[in-house]
């Protein structure tokens, strides 16, 4: 009898030393593949510039005399400050910080034909991008993050689209008939 008072303390005391050990123990981070982080941390990066790209291409077309093109812009740094916050919360899901060195935008100044090729070229980049870290995601099964990657390449699609549209109206109407709408 004294022997079996005996075991039953040694449980009851293990199971205080095991709900103690629970309670002290810290929330035990959810981790993903180091390729997702990175991919993630890519898409940050490249969201950053291209919200500095379409913020400044605003200001400039503003001040150039486009209200119309500048607000267009605006709207576009707006919807790329979207794709960004995805990015973060995606990161924040896994407990990692976004790093946030990113390469600074590039366009040309009272160059709208030129202004037209450097958006391109930063769409066509980050859909690149964006389609491999799909690839990235989806090779270690983190379907979550590949659906937000997703959305992301979406944006960029639709970006490339509308470009290739003025771009072929500019060569229909002239450049200066484009521009005078604009106003
Ligand atoms: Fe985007």
């Amino acid at each position: 009898m004294l022997k079996m008072l005996g075991l039953g303390l040694a449980i009851c005391a293990s199971s205080i030393a095991i709900s103690a050990e629970l309670v002290t123990q810290p929330t035990p981070m959810i981790t993903s593949d180091t390729s997702v982080i990175a991919a993630l941390q890519t898409s940050a990066a490249m969201h950053l510039t291209a919200i500095e790209h379409y913020s400044t291409l605003a200001e400039h077309l503003d001040r150039w005399g486009y209200s119309q093109l500048g607000e267009k812009y605006r709207a576009d740094a707006e919807e790329e400050r979207g794709h960004f916050k995805k990015c973060v919360e995606r990161l924040e899901f896994y407990d990692v910080s976004p790093v946030l060195t990113h390469p600074a935008p590039s366009w040309p100044r009272h160059d709208f034909a030129g202004i037209l090729v450097a958006n391109m070229q930063l769409e066509q980049k980050t859909a690149i991008a964006e389609r491999a870290n799909i690839l990235a995601s989806r090779a270690v099964g983190d379907e979550l993050s590949a659906l937000v990657f997703a959305e992301l390449l979406e944006g960029s699609e639709e970006s490339i689209k509308d470009i290739q549209a003025v771009q072929s109206m500019i060569k229909q109407i002239g450049l200066d008939n484009y521009l005078a709408d604009k106003i």
